[in-house]
């Protein structure tokens, strides 16, 4: 049977990738060992996601094993061989703040985690697909050096330049630019694997992600910025925007969205490939304006506060141009738009707590696709509070 690896299997993107591939008829066999709890503390915890992975996908396989182990990996990656056609690889340290204060450990996951991982792809599937997600990151603060415009809610480039229309294209430098810890650890993997498919000849890519989201994110305040705003504003907690006046401007890919992608790419690999993979124009926002947008699709006002203090290495202004993806894969295309994708994440991550009542319950069981259903099992049946009840 065909074998697709999903590393960080219980994240965001991995999961969405395992109910994809074992959709198609994959076997999926995931490695995962939470880590992101060790980030990031018990809210971010993937622990749910794995169990539900466990108790809804059939063909999936779960391996608690730390991508930094290469002996456990290769053990892994042994056991199934050649029958491995396809590896995703979304295991990671994804947070700026973090990476500076454990610099070893950062640099350990992201880059000589996916070292590991491409070793043992070259030495047992060497004919596989080895998508990796990189991260816009990758190209520092390069994107504030652009001509920007200060307009009411958001900064936007200015309308003359090349990058205005589409977004940022693959050619912004890498160089002579701070990227932050994290940016630096994922340009190191970046490199790895597009090296991997230049000299090797290995069917490799980057998807250079914007803002990644879905549903299934464990949002918290270090990471998953739509989720952790959602979170916040069903829970009450203060959310503190960081500089820029909260005009700073994302794009924002849904999960399956951006897992569609992968399956395009594995349909027809190339080696040594990096693909920008965000929102673009299709689905972005400033900070301001993802707060308005929650604040009506929750109908809560949220408690926000502001500090001048900008996280090093963020952007002002990013939005990426997917055209060379799509000219390379044209059947491919966006199934999200941005109210659409935040519209499940406020559902989620109301059922997630029990906050909604058991008629909203419903009528978003018969809406939502089925890694939203495969959550709402989980709900508890009885005593769940409304909206209302929640708020006093
Ligand atoms: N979410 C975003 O906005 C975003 C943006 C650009 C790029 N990315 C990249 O996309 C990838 C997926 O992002 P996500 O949002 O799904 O992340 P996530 O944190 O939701 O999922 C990553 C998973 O990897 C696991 N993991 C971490 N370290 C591990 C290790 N050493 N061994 C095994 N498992 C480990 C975590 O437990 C977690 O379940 C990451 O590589 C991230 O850097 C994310």
């Amino acid at each position: 049977m065909d074998i697709a690896i999903v590393t960080g299997s219980a994240g965001l993107i991995g999961a969405e990738a395992v109910r994809l591939f074992a959709d198609r008829g994959y076997r999926v066999v995931g490695i995962d060992n939470n880590m992101r709890e060790y980030f990031f503390g018990r809210e971010a915890s993937t622990a749910w996601s794995r169990a539900e992975l466990e108790s809804t996908v059939s063909n999936y396989q779960h391996f608690d094993v730390d991508i930094r182990d290469r002996a456990f990996v290769n053990q892994v990656f042994a056991e199934f061989n050649s029958d491995v056609r396809v590896i995703v690889h979304t295991a990671a340290q994804p947070s700026h703040d973090w990476a500076s204060s454990q610099p070893q450990v950062d640099f350990s996951v992201n880059a000589n985690g996916t070292l590991n991982l491409l070793e043992a792809c070259r030495e047992f599937c060497p004919e596989a697909s080895f998508i990796y997600t990189s991260t816009n990151k990758v190209y520092g603060d390069n994107p504030n050096r652009l001509p920007l415009v200060e307009l009411e809610t958001r900064w936007d480039l200015e309308p003359s330049h090349r990058f205005a229309e589409h977004g940022i294209d693959e050619t912004m430098s890498v160089d002579h630019t701070t990227h932050s810890l994290f940016g630096v650890s994922k340009l190191a993997a970046d490199a790895l694997v597009q090296e991997y498919g230049r000299y090797f000849g290995m069917k490799t890519a980057c998807f250079r992600g914007g803002c990644l989201t879905g549903p299934g994110h464990s949002g918290t305040r270090l990471h998953g910025f739509l989720s952790y705003l959602v979170k916040c504003a069903l829970t009450g907690d203060e959310y503190t925007i960081n500089g820029y006046q909260g005009k700073q401007v994302r794009d924002n890919i849904h999960s399956a969205d951006l897992v569609g992608m992968f399956w395009h790419f594995h349909q027809n690999p190339r080696c040594g490939e990096v693909y920008n993979a965000g929102g673009s124009r299709h689905s972005h926002c400033s900070m301001q304006e993802a707060i308005s947008l929650i604040e009506e699709l929750t109908d809560r006002r949220m408690n926000v506060s502001y500090t001048d203090h900008h996280r090093i290495g963020d952007h002002i202004w990013y939005v990426s141009d997917t055209r060379k993806f799509q000219s390379h894969y044209p059947d491919w295309n966006y199934a999200y738009d941005l109210r659409t994708t935040v519209q499940q994440i406020v559902e989620s991550h109301a059922l997630r707590s029990g906050k909604l009542a058991d008629q909203s319950r419903q009528a978003s069981a018969r809406q939502v696709p089925a890694s939203i259903e495969s959550i709402l099992e989980n709900i508890e049946p009885a005593g769940a509070a409304s909206c209302d009840s929640a708020r006093s």
